[in-house]
C-alpha cells in the first residue's frame, strides 16, 4: 500500500538532501508518494507564513512527515520552529538512536537509543526574570514542570518501544538525589511503570552525571534510555558523538497521532548551495520511518547500502575525509542498492 508522507525540504542544505534522499528511497521501491510543503525560512521567502497552515493540514492528515533542517530566523516571534511543530502535535517523545557506522572510531558496534521527553522540564519555556533595586534583570528564575502524567506516557512509550524492537534493558536516567520532587516524581512513575514490564524488560535507574561517564567509559552497558526533556538532550548529543558526531544522527519526534522524523544537525548555511552536504543522516532518519511504517527490508536494504559506500570510502563527502559531492555519493548508494537487490 503507498503512505503519503509530508516532505518539509526545509532551508539551508535541506532541499538538496531531501532530494536525494527521496531519489534513494525511490530507487529502493520504498511505497512512498510523496507531498512537499514549506516551512520556516523557504515558506517566508514564498510569502508564507514561517508554519503554514497547509503543512499543518498536510501533516495532520497523512500523520508521516519527512523534514529537512529549519532555519528560524532571528525575531520571528518564537524561539523556534521546531519546537513549535512539537508543541502543536504534542509529540511528547523524541527517539534518537546511536548506531555505529564510521569505521575507526573509538567504539565499534555502538547501539543505543535515547527515548527523551520532549515537552516538559525546563525547556517547558516557563522562566522569567526577577527585578530588584536598579537592575530589573537581577535574578532569572526558570521553572522544571515535571507531571505524572507527562513521565508515565514516555516511560510507558520506552518499555513499548524496548519489547517492539527487542531491545534487553531499560535504564531511566535521573538526579532525583538532588531535585527531590521534580525528578524524584519522574523516578517514582519510572520505577511503577517498569512492573507492568518485569517479565520482558530489565530496568535499572542511574543519576545523570554518573551515566555520562559511564557511555564515555563503556557504553555497551546501555541498550534503551529513558530520561527528562534536558538530560536527553544532552546525553543524545553525547550518543552521536560515540557513533561519529552529528552527521549521523537521526531522530524522530513521536505523539499519540503523528510522527515528524529528521536528521540531528541544522540547516548548515556555511556549505547550502555547495553541493558537498552529506545526506546520511537524514537518510537514516527516513529508514527509521520506513520501519515505523513497516517496511523493514527497505529500510534495511538502504542502511546496508550506506555503510558498504561509508566502509569503501571511496565516494563520501568532506565531512567524512572525502571529496564527493552530495550528488555523487547518493548515486553510490543507489548503485549499490541496485547491485545488493
Ligand atoms: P548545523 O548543524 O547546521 O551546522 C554545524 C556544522 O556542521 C556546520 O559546519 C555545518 O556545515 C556542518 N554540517 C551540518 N550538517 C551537515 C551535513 N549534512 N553535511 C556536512 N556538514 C554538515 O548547526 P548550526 O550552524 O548551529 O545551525 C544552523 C541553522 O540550523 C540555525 O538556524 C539553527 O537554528 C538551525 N537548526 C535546525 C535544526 C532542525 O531543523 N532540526 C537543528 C539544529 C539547528
Amino acid at each position: 500500500m503507498i503512505q503519503t508522507v509530508t516532505l518539509i525540504p526545509g532551508d539551508g542544505i535541506g532541499p538538496a538532501i531531501t532530494d536525494e534522499v527521496v531519489r534513494i528511497l525511490d530507487s529502493a521501491g520504498a511505497p512512498i508518494e510523496w507531498e512537499r510543503h514549506d516551512a520556516g525560512l523557504t515558506a517566508v521567502e514564498n510569502g508564507h507564513d514561517l508554519l503554514p497552515q497547509e503543512t499543518l493540514d498536510s501533516i495532520e492528515r497523512n500523520r508521516f512527515c519527512l523534514k529537512g533542517p529549519l532555519t528560524t530566523p532571528i525575531g520571528a516571534g518564537f524561539r523556534s520552529i521546531n519546537v513549535a511543530l512539537r508543541k502543536h502535535f504534542d509529540l511528547y517523545a523524541n527517539v534518537r538512536p546511536a548506531e555505529s557506522i564510521v569505521p575507526g572510531g573509538r567504539y565499534k558496534d555502538i547501539d543505543i537509543v535515547i527515548v527523551r521527553e520532549n515537552t516538559e522540564g525546563l525547556y517547558a519555556g516557563i522562566e522569567h526574570y526577577i527585578g530588584m533595586r536598579q537592575d530589573p534583570r537581577a535574578v532569572a528564575e526558570s521553572v522544571m514542570l515535571i507531571t505524572r502524567y507527562g513521565s508515565d506516557r514516555i516511560c510507558r512509550y520506552a518499555f513499548e518501544y524496548a519489547i517492539e524492537h527487542k531491545r534487553k534493558k531499560v535504564t531511566l536516567v535521573h538526579k532525583a538525589n538532588i531535585l527531590k520532587n521534580t525528578q524524584g516524581l519522574f523516578l517514582e512513575v519510572g520505577r511503577e511503570v517498569a512492573k507492568n514490564y518485569a517479565d520482558a524488560i530489565e530496568f535499572e535507574d542511574r543519576i545523570v552525571d554518573a551515566t555520562a561517564m559511564q557511555l564515555v567509559l563503556d557504553p555497551y552497558q546501555f541498550d534503551v534510555i529513558v530520561t527528562e526533556n534536558m538530560f536527553g538532550d544532552i546525553l543524545s548529543d553525547l550518543t552521536a558523538g560515540l557513533v561519529g558526531g552529528l552527521g549521523f544522527a537521526p531522530g524522530v519526534n513521536i505523539g499519540k497521532d503523528v510522527a515528524i522524523f529528521e536528521a540531528v544537525h541544522g540547516s548548515a548555511p556555511d556549505i547550502a548551495g555547495k553541493g558537498v552536504a552529506n545526506p546520511s543522516a537524514l537518510l537514516l532518519a527516513a529508514c527509521l520511518m520506513l520501519e515505523h511504517m513497516g517496511q523493514k527490508e527497505t529500510a534495511a536494504r538502504i542502511r546496508g547500502a550506506l555503510k558498504t559506500v561509508i566502509h569503501d570510502g571511496d565516494t563520501v563527502t568532506a565531512d567524512l575525509g572525502g571529496s564527493a559531492s552530495t550528488t555523487a555519493f547518493s548515486d553510490a548508494v543507489i548503485e549499490q542498492i541496485a547491485t545488493g537487490a
